[in-house]
């Protein structure tokens, strides 16, 4: 069926909002409604037995598994590698027998995720893909699919697609933790309770769309930009300068809060925007603290955070965007939608192309 932009001027704004719906549709397919727990279908590995997980993708699929790599070693204590495809692809990397793979694609058809399939399955390991598209060459070759049921992903710019990789790691990684006992009934059903809530938490967070529209517009004015978090806010800040880089063509980068001041401070002035990502985590005072220490440099903030840090930090940021106070656990699919608003308007503003980014292909199937 042809796919229409609706009422929306963009396929990536629509994208943008049907997240609640996807999320939502994502999540049920792995939610046992009955238990109300993650139940994952039969895997082609032992998740209590296997000794290391290499994930493996490009791009903003690439972030996603850096989130799940946040998830899987500290929720389900198991050791996770993670690497750029077109890097392991070519390093020979040895790869522990009793390992596994996870490759993360939107499309399945991307080349250099797709070699270092093949080089994994040439080793004798079981790959398991995180797929939108299950009916791709990756898809065929995997031993088995985990489905975002994000829909049809028009816009170069992933959105829906990141998101809901985002909540299918995230159950891969309760039913990780569950298998290898490392988590208790209790925290579990605590966790699977905040996953429910993210589709009604991300439509409230649509309803900020004008504030971060304004916001961008003064983000849109800047020659360059840093997204700073720690802990899984970190691949958050790098998805966010991704998505600016690639719609808006304003140089952004992600860096991990605390490694700030080994370097990209130097950058720090009135004219360079700081996006913030700090919901109130245990991190959030040492993101707090790097923070300052840009404010203190006369870097523009925009803070992203909940009530509870909003209060600490009262008015002396740029721009303050509220989201809400949810388990740690969940916050990185909320925080992903302000980054994702703010680089579409902050594009709009630049008058660029932004469902077509100029030198950017949907699927990438060259080396
Ligand atoms: C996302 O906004 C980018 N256009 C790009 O990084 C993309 O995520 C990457 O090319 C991977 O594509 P895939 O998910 O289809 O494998």
């Amino acid at each position: 069926a042809l796919i229409g932009k609706g009422n929306y001027r963009h396929f990536m704004m629509k994208e943008i909002a049907e997240q609640p719906t996807v999320i939502g549709d994502t999540l049920q397919a792995f939610m046992n409604p009955l238990e109300r727990r993650i139940q994952l279908p039969n895997l082609p590995i032992d998740l209590a037995k296997i000794s290391r997980l290499t994930i493996v993708a490009c791009g903003t699929a690439h972030l996603a598994g850096f989130v799940a790599k946040y998830w899987l070693e500290s929720i389900a204590r198991l050791p996770v590698d993670l690497d750029v495809a077109s890097e392991f692809r070519y390093r020979q990397a040895p790869m522990d027998p009793n390992g596994a793979m996870l490759v993360i694609s939107q499309s399945g058809e991307t080349a250099d995720t797709l070699a270092a399939l093949r080089y994994a399955k040439s080793l004798g390991q079981k790959v398991i893909s995180v797929l939108n598209v299950p009916e791709s060459t990756i898809g065929r070759e995997s031993d088995l699919v985990l489905h975002t049921l994000a829909g049809p992903e028009i816009g170069v710019a992933s959105t829906k697609a990141f998101s809901t990789q985002l909540v299918v790691l995230a159950c891969l990684a309760l039913a990780t933790a569950r298998a290898r006992g490392a988590i208790d009934a209790a925290r579990e059903a605590a966790l699977s309770a905040a996953l429910t809530e993210v589709p009604a938490r991300v439509a409230e967070i649509l309803n900020h769309d004008a504030h971060l529209k304004e916001i961008a517009l003064k983000v849109a004015e800047a020659r360059d930009v840093l997204f700073l978090g720690r802990g899984t806010s970190y691949p958050i800040a790098l998805e966010g300068a991704l998505k600016l880089k690639e719609i808006s063509y304003i140089h952004a980068e992600g860096y991990a809060a605390g490694e700030m001041k080994h370097g990209p401070i130097a950058l720090i002035d009135e004219n360079v925007p700081v996006i913030v990502v700090a919901p109130t985590d245990e991190l959030f005072d040492k993101t707090f603290s790097n923070l300052q220490e840009v404010m203190a440099r006369g870097g523009r903030v925009v803070f992203l955070s909940d009530a509870d840090g909003v209060r600490k930090l009262g008015n002396q940021a740029m721009a303050v965007v509220e989201l809400p106070k949810v388990d740690p656990f969940v916050a990185p699919i909320l925080y992903t939608i302000p980054v994702q608003l703010l680089a579409y308007h902050a594009a709009i503003a630049k008058g660029t192309d932004v469902d077509q980014p100029r030198n950017l292909a949907k699927s990438v199937t060259v080396e």
